[in-house]
């Protein structure tokens, strides 16, 4: 198969109407879509991605009308949050109808819920009467692609088209908040900071490894090992050639290989470069990535918890 990358969103449609998968921009990262209420096309995102059916997928809609179809109740605190956040980087696990398949929550009773931002996506949706399935459109367990050229690297010949929307404005998933009986779970840090969940909706359970499966410990990884830790204390313990480093804003002297992922120190720079600088560092010619948390604030516990899992 030929993998064309274009900005034609009648092309991604005639596409998705007739159950093919189409790479969609999204302002977090790419995703690999398909009609999530057609068993067959939705089959085909988890074999393209070599992902376990265990594994659930986030619907993506248009607006909140939209999204009254496919769930049963929008509590409160899911209101609150939709009408502050969305269209953005909001994922919410809300209790499904029965017009959702069963292999797009794995067997849960939970579908994952999100509207996304970018112009181009939303205006496919737009053209479309079903939602679309769509996890991060990189193969099971590698790093998210943030630009087109990043899901043609993987994932070309294996998909007919993806839709160009240039590169992704905040770089990481979505937050995902699941909310039962008006208790919310945060339960993946992403493009919306917690502190920006918690003033809209007071003070959130945050359980990032229980209610979202694909959450597993390894995970966004690249194919060489990364060191997280004290950047300055390791590169003393490796050969100088045989590292490169991923750093927030400090420069090591007499390293060749190294990425600042922000030089001017902001987390959401940082956020909007990560998976592309830890692509990059993995296709250079040394033997490991040595790399170090950000402040733990804002954008940084998305940032952290996409290295730590990566370091894993
Ligand atoms: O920003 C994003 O959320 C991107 C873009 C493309 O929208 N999508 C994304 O999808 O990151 P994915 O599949 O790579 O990650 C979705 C996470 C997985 O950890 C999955 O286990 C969890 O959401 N998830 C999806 N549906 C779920 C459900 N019904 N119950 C619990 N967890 C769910
Ligand atoms: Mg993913």
């Amino acid at each position: 198969m030929v993998s064309l990358i274009g900005k034609n969103i009648d092309v991604a449609a005639s596409l998705l109407k007739v159950g093919k998968l189409v790479a969609i921009p999204t302002e977090t990262v790419y995703g690999l879509a398909a009609n999530a209420l057609d068993f067959e096309a939705v089959v085909q995102i988890f074999s393209v991605k070599n992902r376990p059916t265990f594994d659930p997928l986030i619907v993506h809609l248009l607006n909140i009308e939209s999204l009254e179809t496919y769930v049963l109740k929008i509590p409160q605190k899911a209101l609150l949050l939709l009408e502050r956040f969305s269209p953005g980087p909001l994922t919410l696990l809300l209790p499904k109808t029965s017009l959702i398949p069963d292999i797009v929550t794995s067997g849960s009773h939970f579908v994952a819920v999100r509207i996304p931002s970018h112009p181009m996506t939303l205006e496919l949706l737009r053209k479309l009467s079903f939602p679309l399935a769509a996890p991060s459109a990189n193969p099971f367990g590698y790093i998210s692609p943030t630009n087109p050229s990043h899901v043609f690297d993987q994932l070309g010949g294996k998909i007919p088209y993806i839709l160009d929307g240039g590169s992704s404005s905040i770089g990481v998933e979505s937050t995902i908040v699941c909310i039962e009986d008006d208790e919310a779970t945060l339960c993946r840090f992403g493009g919306i900071p917690q502190e920006e969940i918690e003033a809209v909706i007071g003070k959130v359970k945050v359980e990032a490894n229980f209610k979202a499966p694909g959450q597993l410990k390894s995970h966004y990884a690249p194919k060489k090992p990364i060191i997280l830790g004290n950047i300055q204390k390791n590169v003393e313990r490796y050969n100088k050639d045989e590292i490169a480093i991923l750093s927030l804003c400090t420069h090591y002297e007499g390293i060749s290989h190294q990425i600042q992922l922000a030089p001017n120190g902001s987390l959401e720079t940082a956020a909007h470069t990560l998976f592309s600088a830890m692509r990059t560092l993995d296709c250079l010619p040394v033997k490991y990535i040595l790399a170090e948390s950000v402040p733990n604030e804002g954008l940084g516990r998305a940032i952290n918890d996409r290295l730590s899992r990566a370091s894993s």
